[in-house]
């Protein structure tokens, strides 16, 4: 649906006028459940993501349906007497709401809409494009705009946490709030220091291969978290210093193994390599070195599915694919468990390597996995 057409649909709901607001999905170069351990990550925005219409309604009440989803009907909450809506993706409308007012930032009552084509369940973050694009939508039509990016980008993080039920870090937020057009941005998590990383790769694109297998993060990524904080406590009992795995090093979680289970181990022991990683891309990135950056990526993807279990059968045969074709770097991306592998490819075998996931892959599961070619863009703004 087109922006014209938005507000059309829009104007007949609610018989009124509104603004447009775009908030982005996110890819991530390297770098994956490295935020919540306070470490580095490397994401950028992508030009795929929520577009919502909004405007307030002078009342207290909050009006809002999604379109192109299942459920297109209204949701209707009250600001004075609030209790959290049935519907999932209500709650993110009113999650963050409720975080903005425990901020001291109050609202009115609106009405909005939404739309979206970054696809969900992919690891692009479609999740966190609706929390960041209501929450400076809400900044921008009661706040006089006077949340800073980072509050907004944590008030999206709040409401994932508190209202989701999902731990998850702020990398999401931060990339779909901060984006900028052609650059990468190498976070620091602790600090929230950051730099934009120019990215055009010479000779070689991103191509982001969508499994199709659908991930609705929750519980399994909620326990992954738990083990590397279990990890952590153990640490602590003999270095007390250290408040997250950023500060652990290799020698530490060996001499804890025999006090945490092996599963928790070998999850800490992927967020310290993965940590190291990160670091190694900056400085391959830095000499143009791109094929190292893709072994990087390969690493990752490895990690990620044999020691932080956080892959699936069908993401693991896309990377194998990729490697088999000579691709230069292939892994799962985002939170896991299924989504999109996200490839840096050559620009002479892209097609060949296309032409041959989609058939493997179709062969194979009987799936024909989605392809998107990934523009790195700006973050939340008015249209
Ligand atoms: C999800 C979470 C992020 C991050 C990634 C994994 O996308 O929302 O905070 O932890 O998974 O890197």
């Amino acid at each position: 649906m087109d922006n014209s057409e938005l507000k059309a649909r829009f104007k007949e709901q609610f018989g009124h006028d509104c603004r447009l607001f775009f908030s982005p999905g996110r890819i991530n170069l390297i770098g994956e459940h490295t935020d919540y351990n306070e470490g580095f990550v490397f994401p950028g925005a992508v030009d795929k993501g929520i577009t919502l219409a909004i405007a307030p309604n002078g009342t207290r009440t909050v009006n809002v349906f999604p379109i192109d989803l299942e459920d297109e009907t209204v949701c209707s909450f009250s600001l004075d007497t609030p209790s959290k809506p049935s519907q999932r993706w209500a709650c993110y409308v009113f999650g963050v709401c409720m975080e903005l007012a425990a901020r001291g930032f109050l609202c009115d009552g609106f009405d909005a809409t939404f739309t979206g084509n970054v696809p969900l369940g992919a690891g692009m973050s479609s999740s966190a494009a609706i929390d960041c694009v209501f929450a400076f939508a809400l900044n921008e039509l009661f706040c006089e705009g006077r949340i800073d990016k980072f509050e907004l980008a944590r008030i999206g993080q709040a409401t994932e946490n508190n209202w989701l039920g999902l731990k998850c870090g702020i990398m999401d937020q931060f990339a779909s709030v901060f984006g900028k057009k052609g650059q990468l941005i190498r976070l620091d998590c602790r600090s929230l220091e950051y730099e934009y990383f120019p990215f055009n790769p010479k000779g070689y694109s991103l191509v982001l291969v969508d499994s199709c297998v659908k991930h609705m993060l929750g519980g399994e990524y909620n326990e992954r978290r738990e083990s590397c904080e279990k990890a952590v406590a153990a640490i602590a009992c003999r270095w007390p210093q250290v408040k997250a795995l950023r500060d652990a090093t290799h020698d530490m979680l060996d001499a804890v193994r025999n006090d945490i289970t092996e599963t928790d181990y070998q999850r800490a022991l992927y967020i310290l390599d993965e940590k190291d990683r990160v670091l190694e891309v900056c400085d391959s990135l830095d000499k143009g070195d791109y094929e190292n950056v893709g072994r990087c990526m390969y690493r990752t993807h490895w990690g990620m599915s044999r020691q932080f279990g956080a892959s699936c059968p069908e993401t693991d045969f896309l990377v194998e694919t990729a490697a088999g074709c000579g691709v230069a770097g292939s892994r799962i991306m985002g939170g896991g468990f299924g989504g999109c592998t996200i490839n840096l490819v050559r620009d002479d075998m892209m097609e060949s390597f296309l032409e041959s996931v989609r058939s493997a892959y179709n062969e194979k599961f009987r799936i024909e996995p989605k392809i998107y070619k990934v523009t790195v863009s700006d973050g939340t703004h008015e249209i």
